[in-house]
């Protein structure tokens, strides 16, 4: 994965920001990422007359992954409307955490990050082992 390939995977996060449907607080951002098959997957946000039921790009992000087949996440990048590296919320660093492990890569606002470095000390599924589920 060189510089290219970022851009690339930024202008794809930027060309779905463009398609958020973001009325009520008119941030509009777009997250994409790579699959370790390969895929490319992508997400934007979608408010809602009641705040707190928006989703954010990582939502349709982590669902358009399971509804294509699938597979972890290797390489993320979300950005704002205006195609800048913006970071993932709280919420939706633990997302990825389930969806990409402690590999994943992170393009943020500084610079190429793993995950591990996003979300410090993860709660995560290896946590639940042992236990009835
Ligand atoms: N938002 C995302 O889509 N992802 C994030 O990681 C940060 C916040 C959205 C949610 C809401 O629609 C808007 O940005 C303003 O918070």
């Amino acid at each position: 994965m060189d510089e290219g390939d970022w851009e690339e995977l930024r202008r794809h996060a930027t060309e779905v920001a463009g398609r958020a449907y973001a009325p009520y607080s008119n941030y509009t951002v777009g997250a994409a990422a790579l699959v370790d098959d390969g895929r490319l997957v992508v997400g934007c946000n979608v408010e809602n007359a009641a705040y707190g039921v928006a989703l954010c790009a990582e939502c349709g992000l982590v669902s358009s992954l399971h509804a294509t087949g699938g597979g972890r996440l290797t390489h993320f990048v979300c950005v704002n409307g205006e195609g800048e590296v913006i970071m993932p919320c709280g919420r939706c660093r633990q997302l990825l955490w389930e969806n990409g492990g402690p590999e994943l890569l992170l393009w943020t606002v500084s610079g190429v990050r793993p995950m591990t470095e996003v979300l410090p000390d993860a709660f995560g599924p290896e946590d639940l082992e042992g236990t009835a589920r």
